[in-house]
């Protein structure tokens, strides 16, 4: 059997049509959802023969954790880690026009209604995390949802989770770490954007790895910007020192990314979001070999401001 991976498998891409980042092969076939789950299948399918056995994934992500759903189950292997999320609904019903793609709702209602889908994912279910909490919506205040998920933690063996998004990453992160219900936190494993250039998280490194659950890496490729194109001219030293690095390990610029957030973060999952059989093939060759800790420096130079960061970010289109 292969070992298992570090890498985990985000579904995201296999799920919807459309996705925030850098298409660069944008496909001229009209869309065929038949043909798009045969996709998602195959990609899950073709992860797992390669050793993965993290896969995470939303009801905001389309059909994807109902695939999940369907796969998990005829797989019905003990090992496979199921994490998914509450709190956004899909709502493009994969038209490739649609304006809006998803509605963000932090209610008790939600909770309660998506629950009853993603209980589904069990008995491989073990990580429930609030999607991308911010504190707007005011979740991290909502007694009700708080203690609704500690009733689901305790009914359901499950460790509670939280995702987060933007430039005020460390500051949700900060207050969800206090958060206690009947003696013990809430919070025992997070998922967050850590990457060569946006390394805002690093300082909370020791509180976020001490905890019961992972520490879950997402947009280690930082939407596709950290794969060299021409839209970002501001990147090019960037570029040449990872493409020194790739040749020196033999792996491609993807790989040199993610093992860039496997040795600043040693234990932490880290997720591909690939949605082809090649680019999981190239993201896991991350798996192959270590960065120096002068290398990780090295690229830790290149890590610009989350102001910055999300800045551009928010510049991306879907695609
Ligand atoms: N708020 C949240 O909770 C949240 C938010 C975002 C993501 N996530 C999770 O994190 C997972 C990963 O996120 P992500 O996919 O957005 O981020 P990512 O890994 O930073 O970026 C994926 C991008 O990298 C490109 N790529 C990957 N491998 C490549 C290769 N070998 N060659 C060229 N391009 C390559 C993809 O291209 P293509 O487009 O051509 O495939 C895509 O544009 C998601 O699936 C999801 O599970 C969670």
């Amino acid at each position: 059997m292969k070992e298992k991976s570090k890498i985990g498998f985000g579904t995201a891409a296999i799920g919807r049509p459309l996705y925030i980042n850098l298409k660069q092969n944008k496909e001229e076939e009209p869309f065929s959802l038949p043909a798009f789950k045969a996709n998602g299948l195959e990609v899950l399918e073709d992860a797992y023969n390669k050793g993965i056995r993290f896969f995470d994934t939303s009801p905001g992500y389309g059909i994807a954790e109902e695939l999940l759903v369907d796969w998990v189950h005829q797989k019905n292997d003990p090992s496979i880690v199921v994490s998914t999320k509450w709190g956004y609904t899909y709502v493009a019903n994969f038209n490739p026009d649609a304006t809006q793609h998803e509605v963000k709702e932090h209610s008790l209602n939600k909770l309660n209604e998506q629950w009853i889908f993603s209980k589904k994912l069990a008995p491989n279910l073990k990580i429930y995390q609030i999607h991308s909490a911010t504190l707007d919506t005011g979740v991290l205040e909502n007694e009700a949802v708080l203690r609704r998920l500690h009733e689901l933690k305790i009914e359901n063996g499950l460790i509670i989770g939280l995702t987060t998004t933007g430039s005020n990453q460390v500051e949700v992160l900060k207050k969800a770490l206090k958060i206690e219900i009947d003696g013990e936190k809430l919070f025992q494993s997070y998922q967050c954007t850590f990457n060569v250039l946006d390394q805002s998280v690093a300082i909370l490194k020791e509180a976020l790895q001490e905890l019961e659950g992972p520490f879950i890496i997402k947009e280690a490729l930082a939407n596709g910007r950290l794969i060299p194109n021409d839209n970002y001219s501001n990147y090019t030293n960037l570029y040449s020192f990872m493409k020194v690095l790739a040749e020196k390990h033999q792996v491609g610029i993807d790989a040199v990314a993610l093992r860039y957030c496997m040795d600043y973060f040693l234990g932490a999952t880290v997720l591909s979001g690939a949605n082809n059989s090649e680019h999981m093939a190239s993201n896991l060759k991350a798996d192959t070999f270590m960065l120096s800790t002068s290398e990780v420096e090295q690229l830790s130079a290149f890590g610009i401001s989350a102001e910055a960061y999300w800045q551009e970010r928010k510049e991306l289109a879907w695609n």
